[in-house]
């Protein structure tokens, strides 16, 4: 008896979980707006949660089944929009902005003041205040003035290459190290020496902070991008909470030897000293050392992993096109036979560098959609249809970047893309690997730059080859909402 009842219970609650998860999945069929059919409670993401598919793919099957200006979908219980026509998309990220400026991320000020006061955490007028003050570190002229310490990294990088010519290398490793060292440098303003030693304090933190291996941060991760109100819930944090204060400890310690010492550096805690300094007394936003802090770990967040990931498949790619490859070295080193160094000016001026990083962007956008937070409903002009306030929006990247209509034969990798003739034929708001509008990517030009260097310093020295331990073609790491290689990038080096 006891245990029939049991039973019954058991079965309501299920049911009612059911109901409860379900509840809003004829959302978008009262809207009479198309939709991807929901699959039990996971919405459009069953795939993903059985690691079918990896997030970028998943968009891209979406994206490819729906051929309408927008169509809904349920990313778990909530309705989502997806917009498709590049002259929308124009409109929530750039014309219309104004209405469009946050992220559906989690922010909360109290649970996680870091992620409260980062810049991709940001809301509104929090997001303004930063965004305005943030901006001038990010000149050409600010990032020119971080080119040597750049260069350091790169010999560093290429010592290092010297020490494994012939042999297998992972490439993500390698690079790795490399992005961990240009970040401390410039954002730290501290020598974290990764490739001389082999367990840098540094690095490891570095590692802990988003470290996806680990299933909880993968799940607060997730969460924070796609079930905020669980973060409330659970009070979980975006970044690992003991590598964040150790990484903010050491941020203090090179404010506080800085300002005792005198010395002058030009890196980002220069830059931000200069900011808190020059604030007036009525200033709005006023930077104390937390929020100084955040900036310099969401700087280490954004800039350590999109970098060596976007170069892994840099190298990934030249590898096997040995004919890309090829001529990229010729024109790396014709520049270097007119002057002895590459320098800041010469580095912008390998047009072909730039067109194989530029399809690089394309193949592998780091992150395969962008999403925005209407701050008011928002009605459609050429539909009539209103976007209500509490619904995302979703900016497919992996889908528009692989639309043969904007890239004829998509998955072939051909830097002829960009050439100054054919770019011309690029349509607006398909080409989005950074964003667009006022809140696309603060780091753009400092990430190409590093990237550059970095491909410019290896392929001028060595060719990069595939082994029988490459894996052809690339798969992505399912539990990594980025996309970053499943097995790892291994290359051979050899000397040229
Ligand atoms: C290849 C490297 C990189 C790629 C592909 C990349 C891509 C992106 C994308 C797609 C966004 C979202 C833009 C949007 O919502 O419209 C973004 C935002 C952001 N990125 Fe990057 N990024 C890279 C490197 C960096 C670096 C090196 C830094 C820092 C030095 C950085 C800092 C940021 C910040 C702070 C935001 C948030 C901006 C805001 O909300 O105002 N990124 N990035
Ligand atoms: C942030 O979280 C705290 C504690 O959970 C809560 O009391 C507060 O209302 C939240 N703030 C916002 C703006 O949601
Ligand atoms: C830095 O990159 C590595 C390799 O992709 C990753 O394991 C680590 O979590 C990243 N750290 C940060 C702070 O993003
Ligand atoms: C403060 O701002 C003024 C003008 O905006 C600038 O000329 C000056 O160099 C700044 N001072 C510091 C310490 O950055
Ligand atoms: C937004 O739209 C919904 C449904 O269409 C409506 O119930 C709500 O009152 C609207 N909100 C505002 C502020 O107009
Ligand atoms: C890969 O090639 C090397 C030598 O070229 C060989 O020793 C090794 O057994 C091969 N591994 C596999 C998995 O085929």
């Amino acid at each position: 008896m006891i245990f029939i009842a049991a039973v019954v219970l058991l079965v309501i609650l299920v049911l009612l979980l059911y109901y409860f998860i379900t509840k809003d999945y004829s959302y978008w069929a009262s809207k009479g707006v198309p939709y991807d059919k929901p699959f039990l409670i996971f919405g459009s993401f069953w795939n993903i949660v059985t690691g079918k598919e990896h997030l970028a793919q998943r968009i891209r099957s979406i994206y490819n089944q729906h051929k309408t200006p927008y169509f809904g979908i349920y990313v778990f219980h909530q309705p989502n929009l997806v917009i498709r026509s590049p002259e929308l998309i124009r409109k929530v990220m750039v014309k219309d902005f104004d209405k469009f400026k946050d992220r559906n991320a989690f922010s909360n000020e109290s649970i996680d003041p870091l992620n409260f006061h980062s810049l991709f955490g940001a809301k509104d007028t929090t997001w303004r205040n930063l965004r305005s003050k943030l901006s001038p570190v990010f000149t050409s002229g600010k990032i020119k003035l971080m080119f040597p310490l750049m260069v350091d990294c790169a010999n560093d990088l290429s010592a290092h290459l010297e020490k494994l010519n012939g042999k297998t290398v992972e490439m993500g490793n390698v690079l790795k190290r490399y992005s961990v060292d240009i970040i401390s440098s410039c954002a730290f303003g501290i020598n974290a020496n990764c490739f001389k030693t082999e367990n840098s304090e540094i690095l490891v933190m570095a590692t802990r902070l988003l470290d996806f291996r680990s299933l909880s941060r993968s799940l607060s991760m997730f969460c924070a991008f796609f079930l905020p109100k669980v973060m409330y819930i659970f009070r979980l944090t975006f970044a690992d909470q003991t590598a964040a204060k150790f990484l903010v400890d050491v941020f203090k310690g090179a404010l506080r030897e800085r300002e005792e010492k005198k010395i002058v550096r030009n890196d980002l805690i220069d830059l931000l000293n200069n900011l808190k300094k020059n604030e007036s007394f009525d200033d709005s936003y006023k930077f104390d050392d937390i929020k100084m802090a955040a900036q310099a770990i969401t700087f280490f967040s954004a800039g350590n992993d999109s970098s060596s990931i976007t170069l892994s498949f840099a190298f990934y790619e030249l590898a096997l096109h040995k004919e890309v490859q090829d001529r990229l070295r010729r024109e790396i080193r014709a520049t270097l036979d007119k002057e002895k160094d590459l320098t800041y000016e010469s580095i912008h001026n390998i047009k072909y560098l730039d067109m194989v990083l530029s399809e690089v962007l394309r193949k592998y956008p780091l992150t395969a959609l962008i999403n925005r937070q209407p701050s008011e409903n928002y009605t459609f002009e050429e539909t009539g249809f209103t976007l209500e306030k509490h619904i995302t929006v979703i900016i497919p990247i992996t889908g528009l970047h692989f639309d043969p209509e904007h890239f004829p034969d998509p998955e072939k990798f051909d830097p002829e893309r960009f050439s100054d003739e054919n770019k011309r034929n690029i349509k607006s708001y398909t080409y989005l690997p950074f964003g667009e509008g006022p809140r696309s990517c603060i780091g753009q030009r400092f990430a190409l730059l590093m990237s550059k260097l970095a491909i410019a310093y290896v392929i001028k020295d060595y060719a990069v080859e595939p082994t029988n331990q490459t894996s052809i073609p690339m798969k992505y790491n399912p539990r990594y909402p980025f996309t970053q290689s499943k097995d790892g990038v291994h290359l051979r080096i050899v000397k040229v």
